[in-house]
């Protein structure tokens, strides 16, 4: 499913990789290979000490995430919201976006409803840091990155500094 490296930890694709603008496909097959791609998307996040990883992330596109925040572990696999309350704000960072903060509003509850391995429908809840999480991740499989929430003129400051960090010059 994946360029996977000899210790089954993925590369996490950085900013501006055109990877991370791209639409993922739903999941359709629900096997064993599926089972193993999340088992090595968790291994790669904590590794690179993720509170979540996308799939599209390492190259994936294919609408799988994980969440592992305060001693939970969370597979999205399809998910969508379905109810949602409230709205935070606070620091967001991103495995695509090394050194990179910014402020962005989100709702502050979310029910989720997602797949799991073996196609079957599942719903789980997320408040705060968990709900932003949720939706950070989902974001990716859409395509969109949490700088599309900032002003034109802090998403410039952070693409310029983007490009220093992954040494592009544009
Ligand atoms: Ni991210």
């Amino acid at each position: 499913m994946s360029s996977e490296s000899t210790d089954g930890i993925l590369e996490v694709r950085k900013y501006p990789d055109p990877v991370l603008k791209k639409v993922s496909e739903p999941v359709t097959v629900f096997d064993q290979e599926l089972a193993d791609f999340v088992k090595v998307l968790f291994a790669s996040m904590r590794v690179h000490d993720g509170v979540g990883l996308a799939a599209p992330q390492v190259g994936v596109l294919k609408k799988i995430a994980v969440v592992e925040y305060e001693g939970k572990s969370y597979i999205l696999i399809n998910p969508r919201v379905i109810d949602q309350k409230g709205l935070q704000e606070g620091e967001e960072g991103c495995l695509s976006f090394p050194g990179i903060y910014a402020h962005v509003t989100r709702p502050n509850w979310v029910k989720i409803e997602s797949r799991d391995l073996d196609g079957g429908i599942v719903t789980f809840e997320g408040e705060g840091y968990t709900a932003r999480a949720f939706l950070h991740e989902m974001d990716h499989l859409s395509g969109k990155l949490f700088i599309d929430y900032l002003s034109n003129l802090k998403r410039n400051a952070i693409k310029k500094k983007a490009a220093k960090h992954t040494g592009g010059r544009f």
